[in-house]
């Protein structure tokens, strides 16, 4: 049971490593281990761009195995996916933290790696979790690399076959939607096209993915698209990048307030890929007709599986903005 605040104390590692170097030093003769540590991480700041630093070894640790059977997450694929080709993966909803793209794509939590055999998963996230001393080294371990063109260009472009990129499309603004027992799941997908130029770009197989529950396991405080809350906090968002989401999880011994997840559980289906040429500079009317073939793709993904991991809403929707 201990396992499941472990995960979440990581999320303080940052800044207490950032305090812990400021007091060094300050406060005692050890001032020279932040000033190490200060020149390997100006030397190490193109990393996350450039491939990562993954570590086999913490993506096998068992506190991810114990972290999935905590909803439990689970993983179930409708196709293999062979390693002869790359693959882009498109991960939704964001939900609040990704446990579920996290937990599959970025640890052996739910064994992705016996689950598809000879394909390397690296899930990109913003570049903001690169930021903060030490918890950068530790996120990198599982392989994570920021989501910018270029990070992922030299995953995809680095290899004929055998990588998949996992992306979360609707990224942070669409975190301020998450809230549990919705008839419809919000996505923004509409305006996210880069990442099918980035599919053609390389020849990379599109597979759309969807974890189902993901919205579930917070909750969040109201804020209805128009409220004065929400217009404020779109603000910060487009200001710092994250989405200040207000949670409400359940605390270590009791179940209304506290940031600890509810357990609920998470299904990630991952579809058929959608096979894609490679296209050196395709026009918009080529991104435009993929972008369509995704989201339908997507739409009967969800729609195959959601009486069977959403039993009490059969009316559930997806809304794509
Ligand atoms: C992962 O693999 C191990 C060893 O083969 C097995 O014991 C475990 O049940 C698997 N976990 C899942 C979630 O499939």
């Amino acid at each position: 049971m201990g396992c499941f605040c472990l995960d979440r104390l990581v999320l303080f590692m940052g800044p207490a490593a950032l305090l812990g170097f400021l007091y060094l030093f300050f406060f005692t003769r050890f001032y020279f281990v932040p000033l190490f540590y200060l020149a390997w991480y100006v030397a190490d700041i193109k990393t996350p761009e450039c491939g990562g630093r993954r570590w086999n070894w913490v993506r096998k640790w068992s506190l991810w195995k114990d972290y999935a059977s905590y909803f439990p997450v689970s993983l179930v694929k409708e196709a293999d996916l062979d390693p002869k080709f790359n693959y882009f993966i498109g991960s939704h909803p964001h939900g609040i933290l990704c446990s579920g793209a996290f937990c599959n794509f970025a640890t052996e939590g739910t064994n992705v790696s016996k689950v598809f055999p000879g394909i390397r998963f690296t899930l990109t996230t913003l570049n903001c979790q690169f930021v903060m001393p030490l918890y950068r080294e530790f996120f990198m371990t599982s392989g994570a690399v920021s989501a910018s063109r270029k990070s992922i260009d030299y995953v995809l472009g680095s290899s004929c076959g055998g990588n998949a990129v996992v992306l979360v499309v609707g990224g942070a603004p669409e975190s301020l939607d998450t809230h549990p027992n919705l008839d419809d799941i919000t996505l923004i997908l509409k305006p996210r096209k880069g990442f099918i130029r980035l599919a053609l770009k390389h020849g990379a197989h599109l597979v759309p993915s969807f974890s189902f529950g993901e919205n579930e396991v917070y909750d969040q405080v109201d804020n209805p698209r128009g409220s004065r809350l929400r217009n404020f906090q779109d603000y910060l968002q487009k200001l710092i990048g994250l989405a200040p989401v207000l949670i409400k999880g359940r605390g270590i011994f009791q179940y209304s307030f506290g940031i600890i997840p509810n357990r609920r559980p998470i299904t990630t289906v991952v579809g058929k890929p959608i096979p894609v040429e490679r296209t050196g500079n395709p026009s918009d009317e080529q991104v435009n007709e993929l972008h369509s073939k995704y989201v339908s793709e997507l739409v009967d993904l969800f729609e195959r599986h959601k009486n069977k991991y959403y039993p009490p809403r059969e009316h559930i929707k997806l809304k794509i903005l």
